[in-house]
Order: C-alpha cells, then sequence, then structure tokens
C-alpha cells in the first residue's frame, strides 16, 4: 500500500469534534460524565473531544481484541484491560474511532450494561455503516464513511499512521501484491 488519499483534514475533524462536544455537553449539562475510550484506536479522538466538553468528567479506557472481527464467525471480542472505575449507577459515554462490523462495540455494551451503569451512550467518529453486520446505535457520530482502508488520527495499519493528524485512505498500488 502506498498511495495516500486525504478524507477529512485535521480541519475538518477539529470543527466536527467540537461540534459533538457541544451536543454532549449540551445533552450531560449539569451531569457527571464517565468517558471510556477503546484503546487504541480512539486515544486521540478520546483526547480532543474530552479538551472540549464543558463538564464536569473522568476519562478511563477499556482494550479489547478481536478475533480478527473481519472474518471471524465468533463475533467475539475479550477484555483485554478492563476499566479502572466502577461504572455503577454512573452516566458512562462509550468512545470509539470507528465502527465497522459493529462486533466490538456490541459486545462492549453488552459487558458494560452488566454492571448497570446509570446510563450508556456511543460516540463513534467514523461509521462504516455499509459494513455492518450487527446493529449497534451511535448517539453522536462524526462522519458517516464508505468503504476503504482509513488510517490517521488513531486509525492504524500494522501499528502505523495513528498519529498522523488528519485521516487518509490508502490505496493500494498495483505493483503491491502483499494481501
Ligand atoms: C478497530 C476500532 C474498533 C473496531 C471496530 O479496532 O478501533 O474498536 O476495530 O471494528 P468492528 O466494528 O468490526 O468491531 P482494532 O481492532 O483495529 O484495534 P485498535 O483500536 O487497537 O486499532
Amino acid at each position: 500500500m502506498s498511495a495516500e488519499k486525504i478524507v477529512f483534514t485535521s480541519r475538518q475533524i477539529e470543527t466536527r469534534v467540537g461540534e459533538l462536544g457541544r451536543r454532549i455537553s449540551a445533552d450531560y449539562a449539569g451531569r457527571e460524565l464517565l468517558v471510556v475510550g477503546v484503546l487504541t484506536g480512539a486515544f486521540i479522538f478520546t483526547a480532543d473531544l474530552v479538551r472540549v466538553l464543558d463538564l464536569d468528567l473522568s476519562v478511563d479506557f477499556i482494550r479489547v481484541s478481536s478475533y480478527g472481527h473481519a472474518t471471524s464467525s465468533s463475533g467475539e471480542i475479550s477484555l483485554v484491560k478492563d476499566l479502572d472505575s466502577e461504572i455503577g449507577n454512573r452516566e458512562v459515554l462509550l468512545v470509539e474511532d470507528i465502527v465497522d462490523s459493529g462486533r466490538t462495540l456490541a459486545c462492549l455494551r453488552r459487558h458494560l450494561l452488566e454492571r448497570r451503569p446509570a446510563s450508556l451512550k456511543v460516540c463513534a467518529l467514523l461509521d462504516k455503516r455499509e459494513r455492518r453486520e450487527v446493529e449497534v446505535e451511535i448517539d453522536y457520530l462524526g462522519f458517516r464513511v464508505a468503504r476503504g482502508f482509513l488510517v490517521g488520527y488513531g486509525l492504524d495499519y500494522a501499528g502505523r499512521y495513528r498519529q498522523r493528524p488528519e485521516i487518509l485512505e490508502l490505496v493500494r498500488t498495483t505493483e503491491d501484491t502483499s494481501g
């Protein structure tokens, strides 16, 4: 893979994150929020989002491993790093960088709802809805995106590109035969 096409500039992302921040701040006004970022992809989005939220909040992270979610038939995930916080009776906002098949989000919601939070909502920067296999609700969405291999702003390809400030599509070149 070598050609890179910009899908969203850092400016466009910043504007959208600001809009999401205002909506979330209004919806949770006067309430205390626990923001839960899903590692690793959501680390940058979570960091930017919490800085535009005008709320009393805490931040925690959770890490899951999917069993090759794009091709897996089991569709299960395992918790690799659980939350440090108790979430019972708290208002929880789960933050994802991208929702693809929907399996990660569906499993995470099930796991977290068992702990009886006061509320559980989802904020995702990107929604690749065409690839959905499991229905999931996204309460706050940044952008809907089409097919394509996206990287940057937290998203990776083999661990690379996460630090790029924009969201890029990697386009395969004809000489690339590496699958
Ligand atoms: C990505 C993304 C979501 C998940 C979405 O994580 O951050 O958690 O995939 O896919 P799904 O809707 O098909 O379940 P990934 O497994 O690539 O790990 P990473 O966050 O560490 O990059």
